[in-house]
């Protein structure tokens, strides 16, 4: 399977270095300049052994290279465009989180007045319209064409997790509560204020409630979602859970990043291990499992996706779209203090 990477500087080394361990190969990626490209050639050579060519066009990475797979690793407003050109050109697409998100102009916008209505999906016209073009980008993957997976990797975590409960706590039969805090240190000048940590993080909690309750929906009445500079904390009730879901900043110490349904928390830590692998410990109590990193385990997934269609992405499509509208009728409902 060959690859290209939209944006490999960030995230998108790592996506490049595990698409490289699951053995495809990266023949290409973009960046925004040609010295940022060579910069990350280096670093990408060295973590992976690259020898590529490199693009400052999507475009031109599609038009002249012969791709199975596109890796979208760039920031959440041009995601969009470039998920429905590479699903139109005929390719697989994983694409980092948030699937799609807008303008920090237009999330203002679309936060006043607070809707209160009772139809489903978002109310506000610019929300709507997004939602509308998300669906449109990611046809190809909906009907079963191409596979699209998006990089929620928390839902890497749910067998483990599920071991773990029914370990000390038997059988989940009903999920009653649902509970998540995300920490993160801050997300690199972008939406920096306010809904910004919503945007970033959000979509990490509704993958997994999404991946719990596959056929809930939100009770828009139960909403309540309060955006602060640093903290958002929403609470809803989706399915048969009450939710709480709490998102921080925290540039000081270490991330805390806790979550669980029935109030069964475990805490997640990534970190290397012995050998110096980059791992995922969760911790309940005085029990510890080891697994991958989450995201090699998402990325592994989607290409099991790719060869066997019988297997689904940890979050696909229809989950990537669920996953943006709920984010958004959460958001739209919330008030800022
Ligand atoms: N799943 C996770 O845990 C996780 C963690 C971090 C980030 N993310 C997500 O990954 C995505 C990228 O975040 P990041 O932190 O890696 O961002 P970043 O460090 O800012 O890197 C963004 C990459 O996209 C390129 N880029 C910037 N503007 C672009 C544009 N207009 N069109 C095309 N490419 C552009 C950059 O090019 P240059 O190389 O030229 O700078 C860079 O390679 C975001 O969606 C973010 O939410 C997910």
């Amino acid at each position: 399977m060959k690859v290209g990477i939209i944006g490999a500087s960030g995230i998108g080394k790592h996506h490049a270095k595990w698409f490289g361990l699951a053995g495809c190969d990266v023949t290409a990626f973009t960046g925004t300049s040609r010295e940022s490209c060579r910069h990350t050639t280096g670093v990408l050579h060295d973590l992976m052994g690259f020898d590529g060519r490199i693009y400052t066009d999507y475009r031109d990475m599609l038009d002249q290279e012969t791709l199975d797979i596109v890796s979208i690793c760039s920031p959440p407003e041009t995601h969009l465009d470039q998920i429905r050109d590479a699903l139109q050109a005929g390719l697989h697409v994983y694409c980092e989180k948030p699937v799609t998100w807008m303008s920090a102009e237009a999330i203002s916008f679309a936060l006043t007045p607070c809707p209160s209505s009772d139809i489903s999906g978002p109310s506000h016209p610019t929300l709507q319209s997004l939602l509308e073009k998300t669906r449109i980008a990611l046809a190809p993957a909906l009907t079963g064409q191409s596979v699209f997976g998006l990089n929620t990797q928390y839902t890497a975590v749910q067998q483990a997790y599920k071991t773990l409960y029914e370990t000390h706590r038997g059988a989940m039969d009903v999920i009653e509560k649902v509970y998540f805090i995300l920490e993160s240190k801050g997300i690199s000048g972008r939406h920096n204020d306010f809904e910004g940590i919503w945007a970033d993080m959000s979509s990490h909690a509704l993958s997994q409630l999404i991946a719990w309750i596959p056929d809930g929906s939100l009770d828009l009445g139960s909403i309540s979602c309060i955006i602060q500079k640093n903290q958002t904390v929403a609470r809803f009730k989706y399915g048969s859970a009450r939710v709480e879901v709490v998102l921080a900043k925290n540039v000081q110490s270490v991330l805390r990043r806790q979550f669980g349904v029935n109030d069964f928390l475990v805490d997640y830590e990534g970190k290397a291990d012995d050998q110096g692998v980059y791992r995922t410990f969760i911790h309940y109590e005085k029990d510890t499992v080891i697994l991958d990193d989450l995201v090699q385990l998402s990325i592994d997934r989607f290409l099991d996706a790719i060869g066997d269609r019988h297997v689904k992405p940890f979050s696909g499509a229809r989950d990537a779209l669920k996953n943006l509208e709920l984010s958004m009728m959460i958001l739209e409902r919330g008030s800022r203090r």
